[in-house]
């Protein structure tokens, strides 16, 4: 069963935990949140403490998703406030084993990402280390950007290197994804979507959410 991941980033900061709660009485597990730097890429978006406090009113298993340069300065601070699995790019880490060995001693799950230009067979000699891809299907740094086609391509290459070499890796897929072109991304093979301005920018959060599961479901 495909799971949807809702990105935090395109709530409305005012009325948060109320956008929130409208995920409760649905299917969702996950939860995604976007920590930015304002030099991975060129955007800041929010810090610890506010994961911290959504951690102490929210269930989701948290999906962090950290644009940020050389993450492993900031994994203790993530276990600390509640993360689940951690997701780093691979163009941020000076030392990847490392990053990635850091994190899974910290016992989170571990995530790779990697950006629209950076080649899909990079990766793969990390499959076997790690718990899941993340595709960024736009460059990274802002919500509600249109979906990059070149992405799905990714996604078919490392199915296919993960159903042969059998690695169990999850595929998730972020950005640009609507319930317009969501059948067509499931078809591919990804395990997690991330949707964020489809979802938090709808008045009827629930009712757009459901949609996403009857798709999956169909
Ligand atoms: C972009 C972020 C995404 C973003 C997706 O850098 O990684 O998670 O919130 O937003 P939408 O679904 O609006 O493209
Ligand atoms: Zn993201």
């Amino acid at each position: 069963m495909v799971e949807l991941s809702p990105s935090v980033l395109a709530c409305n900061f005012s009325h948060l935990q109320e956008d929130l709660n409208q995920l409760k009485n649905t299917d969702v597990k996950y939860l995604h949140l976007d920590i930015m730097d304002g030099i991975f890429v060129p955007n800041i978006s929010f810090g610890f403490g506010v994961i911290k406090d959504i951690r102490q009113a929210n269930n989701f298993i948290f999906d962090t998703h950290l644009m940020i340069e050389e993450p492993i300065r900031y994994i203790d601070k993530l276990k600390e406030v509640g993360a689940d699995l951690v997701t780093v790019h691979y163009e941020a880490c000076k030392d990847l084993k490392a990053t990635i060995n850091y994190i899974k001693e910290k016992k989170m799950k571990v995530g790779l990402s990697l950006k629209p230009k950076t080649d899909i067979e990079k990766l793969f000699t990390y499959l076997k280390d790690i718990d899941l891809v993340l595709v960024m299907s736009v460059e990274p740094g802002f919500g509600g950007q249109s979906f990059m086609d070149s992405s799905l391509d990714k996604v078919k290459k490392l199915r296919r290197y993960i159903d042969e070499n059998k690695t169990n890796t999850l595929i998730e897929i972020d950005g640009g994804i609507k319930t317009s072109n969501l059948k067509k991304v499931v078809d591919y093979g990804v395990d997690i979507v991330v949707s964020g301005s489809d979802i938090f920018g709808k008045d009827d959060i629930k009712s757009q959410v459901d949609k996403y599961y009857e798709i999956f479901k169909s």
